[in-house]
């Protein structure tokens, strides 16, 4: 069995070394010629806890190659982004693209399993993309060419590899011999329970989880306001709260971000606006936090201003990531925050995000990178933003004179 594993991101990368691990042959393709080359050394270029290691034993047994241009294989596993536009509609292009690019090298009876998240009909437009690109294997009294199935991808960033093993999953395709097919094949190494339905409801199931963790969370900032207003503390109402047995409430933050929780429950909101009214407002709700955060910082700076005449008030500002101890930014409420601080000219801004290198294209022009130490000993106010391992630093916090505001959770 060959497999072919389309985007070798955050997901792709760590599914084609553990299917490498458990026996199969597996290429890999990706546009970005940089992670390309990197796999052709054995190397990562995405950081994710053991996965160096997986990647190089792969490489180096000769089971995980990266190609450069798509090949004929068995199995064709599709993990590209899916990113929402400008207007919140879902970004198909990289989708249908690699759709394209499957139906020039397929030869008929292959098995194609969407792992990227999409909204519901997305898998039954990829047979529509194959059937137009490939006439002539459809010609045939239009029989069936092709398994098409969706299996979505539920790793935690952090836990990738143990997850992409110990997970249930999900396999809904567009007819019960795709599904039996790609069970087959899932059933080699994942030790999770498999359950088979059809496409659409895997589609929406996987875009429901995420929307039911933005509302949760949507839940927990109103609540975190409320608390501020009326003095009371919202950990111990969440704990309190949260001892009876049936209530689960997520924690509150400075918004929410990663490319799922804030982007999926666009992809359910788009074309269906009237029967969504709770999922906008939670995503309004979760935009708003972010807004509010800011102006709570920018109300201790001014008190600070009204002390200081001669000079800018001094912030640092903790953790970039959109979570605790990842080096993933995308759609990271922090970035929003050191944006829009940015943007008022009137601070100066320190910001530490110890598992970065550089910062991202629409601070990097603004701001610089500091140590977490250094960030410290320089400012008036520290705004935890994200609780990393490295600014637990009881001693540190010891030793800071200034104002501490804790957005973290
Ligand atoms: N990252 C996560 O934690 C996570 C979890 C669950 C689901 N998902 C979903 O999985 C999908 C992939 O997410 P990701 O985080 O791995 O994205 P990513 O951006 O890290 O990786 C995607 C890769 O696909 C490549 N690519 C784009 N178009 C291509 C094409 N036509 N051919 C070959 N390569 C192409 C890109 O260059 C990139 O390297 C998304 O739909 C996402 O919502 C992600």
């Amino acid at each position: 069995m060959k497999v072919c594993v389309i985007g070798l991101g955050y997901v792709g990368l760590p599914v084609a070394s553990i299917i490498a691990s458990h026996g199969f042959e597996v290429v890999g393709y990706d546009k970005n010629k940089k992670i390309i080359e990197a796999l052709k050394l054995g190397h990562t270029i995405i950081s994710e806890k053991g996965l160096d290691m997986v990647v190089r034993a792969s490489v180096e047994t000769g089971r995980l190659k990266a190609i450069e241009k798509l090949e004929l294989a068995d199995i064709y596993i599709i993990a590209v982004p899916t990113p929402k536009l400008n207007d919140n509609s879902p970004d198909l292009s990289y989708v249908s693209e690699a759709a394209a690019e499957i139906a020039e090298v397929i030869n008929g009876g292959e098995l194609v399993i969407l792992e990227s998240t999409v909204p519901v009909g997305t898998t039954e437009k990829i047979l529509n993309i194959i059937k137009n690109n490939r006439p002539d294997l459809f010609k045939k009294n239009n029989n069936k060419v092709i398994n098409i199935v969706h299996c979505p991808e539920r790793i935690l960033p952090g836990n990738t590899l143990h997850e992409l093993v110990y997970n249930d999953r999900i396999i809904g395709g567009l007819d019960e011999e795709a599904t039996k097919l790609a069970n087959d094949f899932y059933k080699t190494f994942v030790k999770g329970n498999i359950y088979l339905t059809d496409a659409k409801v895997a589609e929406l199931s996987k875009l429901t989880e995420n929307a039911y963790r933005d509302v949760n969370i949507a839940f927990a900032n109103e609540l975190s306001i409320l608390c501020e207003e009326l003095h009371i503390n919202i950990k111990d109402v969440i704990k309190f709260a949260n001892k009876h047995p049936r209530v689960n409430i997520l924690n509150p933050g400075s918004g929410v971000g990663g490319h799922c929780i804030p982007v999926d429950p666009w992809f359910i909101i788009n074309n269906n606006e009237h029967l969504t009214k709770l999922l906008q407002t939670s995503r309004e709700v979760n935009l708003n936090k972010t807004i509010w955060v800011s102006k709570k910082i920018q109300e201790t700076a001014s008190k600070i201003e009204e002390k200081i005449k001669n000079r800018k008030v001094k912030i640092a500002l903790l953790g970039l990531s959109y979570k605790p101890n990842i080096d993933d930014l995308r759609e990271s409420p922090s970035v929003d925050i050191a944006k829009i601080l940015s943007q008022k000219r009137k601070y100066e801004i320190f910001v530490v995000e110890p598992n970065i290198h550089s910062l991202p294209k629409e601070l990097e022009n603004k701001q610089k990178l500091y140590e977490f130490n250094d960030a410290l000993d320089k400012s008036d106010i520290a705004v935890i933003l994200v609780s990393h391992k490295q600014f637990n630093s009881p001693s540190k916090w010891q030793e800071f004179e200034g104002i501490v505001l804790d957005f973290s959770e």
